[in-house]
């Protein structure tokens, strides 16, 4: 019997539900080309859903996410829903209830592809950002003191635990060791005088159980002139909540755009599914013209395969996507006149 791979959709909002139906149908070429079956089961949850009503999700939604092999996200958010409403009320409990700690984006320079920096080749951009997605400088912990007076302090709490720490540098590690054997870390610890000189220490503590990996560390600033200045200095960069999170969106900016770029929000013990989406939203700009560049969301699903043990057809759909980036059909984004439909057939059929 072959191997099936149970999948919870959320195909979202906007272009969510265009982008949606091409990664099903390229996912399900590369099954059956190699020889397993998915099994989808589509959930509505949506803005739309909210109006009716009154919650992203029903109030078990979590459950209901619980026993799939991992969830395949389009993009979330509408006018007429307050973002923080559409966010902290469908992605960021799956992100949190599910431990999806480990926030992964890797950027590439794919050909058919321009890049805003100058002369740059396909392929000399190829790196992959690794942020912390559960603590951090992100949280609730904080207090005002001598409120609406002229001394007004407030007062916002970042905690970084030993625990969260090292499991991120860990995963980053980890990654290098499949890839360029090279981790730059993200630090500030000249102005951030306590969180970061701890996060530089456990680097500097991690490294030393990597031996063969290269390492260096920048600040913050200085990192984010050198993505620019020279992005090909890097191979897996990691990051905290914050730096981490500005990094995920300069990098695949500076290797074209983020309409093809995916992520994955991962729970790398596997004790829980992980999440895998584009890193573009809803844009509502476009939606319902049938021309929304569908590779994020198709790249997004061969990590997924990747994830759960098909790595084979998570190469053959990158293969796929290069393909049709270098030679069309293209989306209008990407200095075509294709239609989301014709571009996703077009990667299905390249397979
Ligand atoms: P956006 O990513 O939806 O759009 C930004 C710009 O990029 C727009 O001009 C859009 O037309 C273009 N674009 C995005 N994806 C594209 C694609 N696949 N093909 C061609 N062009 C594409 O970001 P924006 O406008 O800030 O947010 C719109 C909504 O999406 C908001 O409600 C926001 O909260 C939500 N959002 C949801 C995310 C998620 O579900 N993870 C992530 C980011 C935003
Ligand atoms: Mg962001």
């Amino acid at each position: 019997m072959s191997t099936t791979i149970r999948i919870a959709s959320i195909p979202g909002d906007g272009i969510g539900k265009d982008v949606m139906v091409e990664g099903i149908r390229v996912l399900d070429a590369a099954a059956t080309k190699f020889g397993f079956r998915m099994d989808w089961k589509h959930f509505d949850w949506s803005c739309e859903y909210y109006a009716r009503h009154g919650a992203m999700m029903p109030a078990d939604g979590i459950d209901q996410l619980r026993d799939f092999d991992s969830v395949y996200l389009g993009a979330v958010g509408f006018p007429g829903v307050p973002d923080h409403i559409s966010l902290w009320g469908l992605l960021i409990p799956i992100r949190r209830e599910f431990d999806q700690y480990a926030n992964i984006r890797p950027v590439y320079l794919m050909p058919g592809v321009k890049s805003p920096l100058a002369g740059r080749e396909p392929g000399s951009i190829n790196m992959m950002i690794v942020r912390e997605n559960t603590e951090g400088e992100y949280g609730t912990q904080g207090r005002f003191e001598n409120r609406g007076t002229e001394d007004e302090r407030v007062i916002g709490e970042a905690t970084f635990t030993r625990k969260g720490v090292d499991r991120i540098l860990r995963y980053a590690f980890e990654q290098a060791m499949t890839r360029g054997r090279h981790v730059t870390s993200a630090t500030k610890s000249n102005g951030l005088a306590i969180t970061m000189p701890y996060w530089d220490e456990r680097f500097a503590l991690m490294a030393r159980n990597y031996p063969e990996v290269r390492t260096d560390q920048f600040h913050i600033d200085i990192l984010t002139a050198q993505f620019v200045r020279n992005p090909d200095w890097f191979d897996v960069v990691v990051g905290s909540n914050l730096f981490g999170d500005i990094l995920s969106d300069l990098a695949p900016a500076c290797a074209g755009t983020i309409a093809i770029a995916p992520s994955a929000n991962l729970n790398p013990e596997r004790i829980h599914p992980s999440m895998f989406e584009p890193v573009h939203g809803s844009a509502p700009d476009i939606a319902g013209k049938g021309i929304a560049n569908p590779v994020g969301q198709i790249w997004a699903g061969s990590m997924m395969l990747d994830h759960l043990g098909q790595p084979e057809a998570a190469a053959a759909i990158m293969r796929a996507i290069e393909t049709v980036l270098a030679e069309g059909p293209r989306t209008p984004d990407v200095g075509g006149k294709a239609t989301t439909v014709e571009m996703g057939k077009a990667i299905a059929s390249a397979l």
